[in-house]
């Protein structure tokens, strides 16, 4: 039987039934997972019970595992898996803005898995917004004027967030108000699909190679306000044993803190690109 894939909004996002994840895949159904991904680039697969080693087998096939810098394991066996742990009493989250994942360094996260342990009763949806229905919306004229431009991408709002983030390791402030910008296309082409996308993070973006902050934030703007179209975004509302995982190269997201007093345990897990962004 193949997977059930049952699509979520006009924007992206689909749920797919039919595959136990703890199991070894197959390569066929590896095969109709990876094209469903790169078809609906947030794929959640409800009523999965995964262990981390589950988790990281899955996540494995997506690309190279990156030990988050700044988050805390779940346990020191499983390196690539971190808890986000918002307890009642913690005002802010984790993500909490719309972001795609370290574009302040070469070689970005390119994808993020998450794996719902414990949700609120209501709330802490993670939203998402497609960046290359952002690219497709622009006008002739601006993609010809930024082809070929580069971005630059500092650690702005995340160092702001870690500075009062109970998640993040101690040392983490320290360690990341050093970091230089990187510069990243502004249009970015994704290899399997060969589609383009307006690769923007809103938290980070600080100006265009070459040209001055004064410059390019107008502009900036402009494209930040674009990426966020409703019509390009999806929520999705997590449910204890769902597991997602989203392709963070041309999609942004953003972890609604809308559940003060509640608990919300999830676990997570990246790929980073092994080459810089084309
Ligand atoms: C993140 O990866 O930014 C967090 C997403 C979430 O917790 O919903």
């Amino acid at each position: 039987m193949p997977i059930e894939v049952r699509r979520l909004s006009g924007a992206m996002g689909a749920e797919i039934f039919g595959v136990d994840l703890s199991q070894k895949l197959s390569d066929e159904r590896w095969k109709e997972i990876r094209a469903a991904y790169n078809e609906h680039l947030a794929i959640f697969f409800p009523d999965q019970h995964l262990l981390p080693p589950h988790i990281i087998a899955f996540v494995e096939r997506f690309g190279t595992p990156s030990i988050h810098p700044y988050l805390k394991p779940v346990n020191k066996d499983y390196p690539f898996v971190h808890e986000l742990r918002k307890e009642p009493s913690h005002t802010i989250n984790y993500g909490g803005a719309w972001h795609t994942d370290f574009t302040f360094v070469e070689k970005p996260n390119s994808a993020n898995a998450l794996y719902a342990r414990i949700t609120p009763e209501y709330g802490g949806d993670t939203m998402f917004a497609n960046l290359y229905l952002a690219y497709d919306a622009l006008s002739e004229g601006m993609k010809k004027l930024f082809d070929g431009v580069r971005l630059l991408s500092a650690t702005g709002a995340f160092l702001d967030l870690v500075k009062v983030s109970p998640v993040v390791r101690d040392d983490t402030y320290e360690h990341l108000k050093n970091v230089p910008p990187a510069a990243h296309p502004v249009f970015r082409t994704i290899p399997e699909t060969g589609r383009k996308c307006l690769y923007i993070d809103p938290g980070a973006a600080l100006s265009f190679e070459n040209m001055t902050v004064e410059e390019s934030r107008p502009i900036i703007n402009y494209l930040i306000a674009l990426v966020q179209r409703p019509e390009f975004q999806f929520r999705y509302r997590w449910r204890p044993d769902v597991f997602g995982i989203w392709d963070n190269r041309c999609l942004i997201h953003y972890a609604v803190n809308d559940y003060p007093g509640q608990l919300r345990v999830m676990h997570r897990m990246s790929v980073v690109d092994t080459e810089r962004p084309r």
